[in-house]
């Protein structure tokens, strides 16, 4: 970025304030007269009864055997995923422009060129609403994933343009993995981390956070929504499935972590970055036929690699 730019974050800071949706509940007794409310209060007996089911299906662990062969299966299990599932499984994220200010001004901002990289991309439920939002030429998508499966999916899309975008396979846990990335240090202006980074052994989410820190740009950004403790997903585990305190393994092998705000507050700024926003979301979906009540919670965050 040339001297004097503006980095994305801040020609972005007059775009419209991030909009959760804006159905609220007033009265209880209205509940199912809607699928979805938006920032629900949870009551002291519902965080009460929330975390009683938590502590029992994580009271007992896995073996740390268990744990270490589910790291080295890791990239199997995803590829198996993809296999059965190929692009059917998760929806476009047509969110992401609403909520993420500094992704619409990738389209609008003029200047030198500019760049992006979309971690554990999958099958591009990211990358493809992106490519076609943000139509400026001099933009770049980068995207990987550690499932070889996913990238040759997301590279069979009649919707994928190897001129404007650049998929590879890295494990972003592994520092040697990212020795063979195609991505120039100091060089991305925003990395997006979609659903990704829950999937990760704890232990190494450090590492990948680092690993962007350092191909960011100053004033670059990365923008983060994930999985929230106490999510619906979190309950219904049963005991048994628990490898360390709120990270869990699903039936098909794949692994899931739910984050705290302070959690997410801590390992970006131990990797160095500053927090822009940092937000639990709170939904109660609803389904009406059953009348079944359903709260999920999602974390989202932006944060700003430093000027120095
Ligand atoms: C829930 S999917 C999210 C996909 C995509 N970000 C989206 O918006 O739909 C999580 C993805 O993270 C990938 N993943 C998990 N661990 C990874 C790792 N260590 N390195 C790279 N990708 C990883 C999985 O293969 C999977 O495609």
């Amino acid at each position: 970025m040339g001297k004097g730019a503006p980095s994305i974050m801040e020609a972005s800071a007059d775009h419209k304030r991030p909009a959760f949706g804006n159905r609220f509940l007033t009265d209880e007794q209205h509940v199912f007269e809607h699928n979805a409310w938006d920032n629900v209060d949870w009551d002291a007996d519902h965080l009460h009864r929330v975390q009683q089911q938590i502590e029992d299906n994580s009271h007992h662990k896995m073996s740390s055997e268990r744990r270490q062969e589910l790291e080295d299966q890791a990239s199997r299990h995803w590829d198996q995923f993809y296999q059965i599932h190929q692009n059917r499984f998760f929806k476009d994220r047509k969110w992401l422009f609403t909520e993420f200010p500094p992704l619409a001004a990738l389209d609008q901002a003029a200047g030198p060129a500019l760049s992006m990289l979309e971690v554990g991309c999958g099958v591009g439920n990211t990358v493809f609403p992106v490519l076609e939002m943000v139509q400026n030429a001099r933009f770049k998508l980068y995207c990987c994933d550690f499932s070889p499966v996913a990238i040759d999916v997301l590279k069979a899309d009649k919707n994928f343009d190897p001129e404007r975008c650049l998929p590879f396979v890295c494990d972003i846990g592994s520092m040697a993995a990212w020795q063979a990335c195609p991505i120039p240090a100091q060089s991305l202006d925003v990395v997006t981390m979609i659903f990704c980074l829950s999937a990760l052994e704890p232990e190494q989410m450090g590492v990948a956070l680092s690993a962007l820190y350092d191909r960011l740009k100053p004033g670059g950004c990365v923008l983060f929504r994930d999985y929230g403790q106490y999510d619906l997903a979190q309950v219904r585990f049963k005991p048994g499935k628990c490898l360390a305190d709120n990270f869990y393994v699903r039936g098909d092998g794949t692994r899931v972590f739910f984050f705290s705000q302070d959690k997410v507050k801590a390992i970006f700024e131990q990797a160095g970055f500053v927090e822009k926003q940092n937000l639990s979301d709170k939904r109660l979906q609803v389904n009406r036929g059953k009348q079944l009540k359903m709260y999920r919670v999602w974390i989202q965050a932006q944060y700003v690699k430093p000027h120095q």
